[in-house]
Formats: C-alpha cells, structure tokens, sequence
C-alpha cells in the first residue's frame, strides 16, 4: 500500500488536541459575526497571514485573542464538532481533548457554558460518528495556584464528563512546582493528571511533573533528551509522551522536521505518540502530522502503526477498548503488508 493511504486509512488516537486551538480562521470570522465582536483582521486570509510564531508566548498571545468569540454553548458545540467532524476524515478513532476553562470564565462565560457546549458535540460524535472521547480540563499555568483551586472547584459537579486535569500556556517561569497542591487536590477528588513539561522548559520539568504531579501523560516532553537517564526512566516505565511535531516546528522547538527527536525517541523505545496541538494555528491535523513525519524521517508502516499503538496504550479507557482499538491498528497493518 501506498504510504500516503497506509496513512490516512490508519486508525489514530489523538491525545494532545486544545479545543481552543483548533478555531479555523473562517470559523472565527463566522463566531465574530454571529456575536458581534470586533476582530483586528479583515479576512480569515489575513489572520492565517498574522500566524507566524516565533516561540511558545507569540503563539499563546494571538490564541488567546481568538477565542473571544466563544460565547454561547453552541458556540463550544459548533467549535468542537466541527473539531471531531476532521477527526472522521484522519480516521482519528478516540480523542482526549484539553480545554481551558479560565480562558472563557476569566471574560464571564460560565463553565457550564462551556463545558456543556463540548460535551454535547462529544456524545454527538460518539453516537452519529462512531468516535469516543475524553475531556482534559487544563489549568493556565500563567495563572496564579489560588485561580486554579477555584477552577478546580468549579470542576467538581462536572467529575462525571472531566477524567483529568492538565497543565498548559507559558512553561518558562511556572513550573510544575507552582501546582503542586492543587494537583494533590485534583487527584483526591479522583482526577488523573497530565501536564505540559520539557516543550519550551527544561528537562526538569519533565522529573517534577512526574515526582510532584503524579502525572500519567507528560504533553509534549521532547527536552527529555537533554538527561540521559531521565530517556532511560521514560522508557522502562513506558512513560507516554505526547509529541507534536507540527507544533514544534511551529514553535521554533527544532528548526526543521529532520531534526525532531521523535524518531530517535520511538526507537529507544519510548512511549511516544503523534498529536496535533492546535491544529488550526499550526496547520495540520493528525494525518498531515503523521505525514510530516515520515517524510523527513523514511518511516515504514510498522514505525508508523506503533505510534497509533502507544497512543492506545497511554489513553485513559478500558482495557476492553484498549483491546479493540489494538486490533483494528493491527489490522490494518496486517492488511497493507498483504
Ligand atoms: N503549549 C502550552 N500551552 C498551550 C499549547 C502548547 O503547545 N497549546 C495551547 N496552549
Ligand atoms: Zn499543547
């Protein structure tokens, strides 16, 4: 089979996905519109023309700004079914999707605003489209811990539709340090825990968010190999790693997708999976992720299906669904090779 059809038709599971971040230009416009607010741009050309990162912040200022038009729950609805409605055209299988809450409640959106509006499109899509999910809620970690525990608070009645709590925004200067108490609380209330470490932020960040948030996913975490034994702690706990690698390039993380770690990654044996980030700002979603890819590295489809794998390994469902989600990737393998 063709790489570019192994590809596409590969079944995928997305683990790094801010619903936020995947805001089209075009959708923006129509959401501005509908809600009458003003946008600093003419056209969805012109805002596509404005994406030019220079690091982490230079993105998060112009991400911020987009989601102002996010009101109405069917505002969050539209936004995210327009989200998994891309995901049946990659053949995206399960997602586990991050939020931001304090992005829209720190503007006067309720959460129940949003929180509803997201999770409707989710069943939607598990009932019309056949796609299962899960809600990542994330603290701003340039916010400070008291916003989070409120944000945590907030939370509570919502237990039943939120399986984890992560991390995400400005890495330098906030550290995993800064939550600790407030992940301790999260996890006692029976959240799972994820966190944004070693994108832009040292390799430490990648230990502490292991050592004091107990996470299960780090996101991102590619400045692991910066310390050697931290590589080697990864791979013998099957730490699962949440790679982006448009993003990262996007972010000026590596300066080319040759030199993206990924690649070097899987084969000592990491659990490292292939995500989109914010696939709107960034321009690719899981197949063109993938794509990207192989091609600067020559994988094969056996490289290509073991992402799939590890992201069925690291995602929080059963171990039932687990088990079918493996077979149709191995399946799929099994079909290309003949
Ligand atoms: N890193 C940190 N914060 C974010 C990101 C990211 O890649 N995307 C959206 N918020
Ligand atoms: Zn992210």
């Amino acid at each position: 089979m063709e790489q570019l059809n192994f590809i596409r038709q590969l079944p995928k599971v997305e683990l790094h996905l801010h619903i936020e971040g995947s805001l089209e230009p075009e959708m923006m416009f129509e959401l501005a519109k509908r809600n009458q607010i003003p946008l600093p741009f003419q056209s969805p050309e012109e805002v596509r023309a404005a994406y030019q990162f220079s690091n982490l912040q230079s993105f998060l200022d112009i991400y911020y700004q987009g989601a102002q038009v996010l009101i109405h729950e069917q505002d969050f609805y539209d936004l995210t079914w327009a989200y998994l409605l891309r995901c049946q055209q990659d053949n995206v299988i399960h997602t586990e999707i991050f939020f931001d809450p304090q992005t829209h409640t720190d503007r006067g959106i309720a959460f129940s605003t949003v929180v509803n509006g997201i999770t409707k499109a989710l069943s939607d899509a598990e009932s019309q489209l056949g796609i299962t999910s899960q809600l990542i809620m994330c603290f701003l970690r340039h916010l400070d811990e008291q916003a989070a525990f409120e944000t945590l608070e907030q939370a509570l009645p919502y237990k039943d539709k939120i399986i984890a709590v992560g991390l995400d925004s400005s890495e330098q200067g906030h550290p995993p340090e800064k939550f600790q108490r407030v992940f301790e609380k999260a996890r006692q209330e029976g959240f799972l825990t994820v966190a944004h470490a070693g994108e832009e932020g040292s390799s430490e960040n990648i230990r502490n968010a292991m050592s004091l948030l107990h996470v299960a996913r780090v996101d991102h975490g590619v400045r692991c190999v910066d310390d050697p034994l931290l590589v080697e702690k990864l791979a013998e706990l099957q730490m699962p790693l949440t790679v982006c690698p448009l993003s990262n390039l996007k972010l000026k993380v590596f300066d080319t997708m040759d030199q993206h770690n990924i690649c070097e990654l899987l084969e000592k044996g990491l659990c490292v999976t292939i995500n989109s980030d914010d696939p709107a700002y960034f321009g690719g979603y899981m197949n063109d992720n993938f794509i990207a890819v192989a091609q600067s590295h020559s994988l094969g489809s056996a490289s290509l299906a073991q992402f799939s794998l590890n992201a069925v390994e690291a995602s929080f469902v059963d171990e039932e669904s687990k088990a079918k989600m493996r077979n149709r990737i191995l399946a799929h393998l099994e079909h290309s090779l003949s």
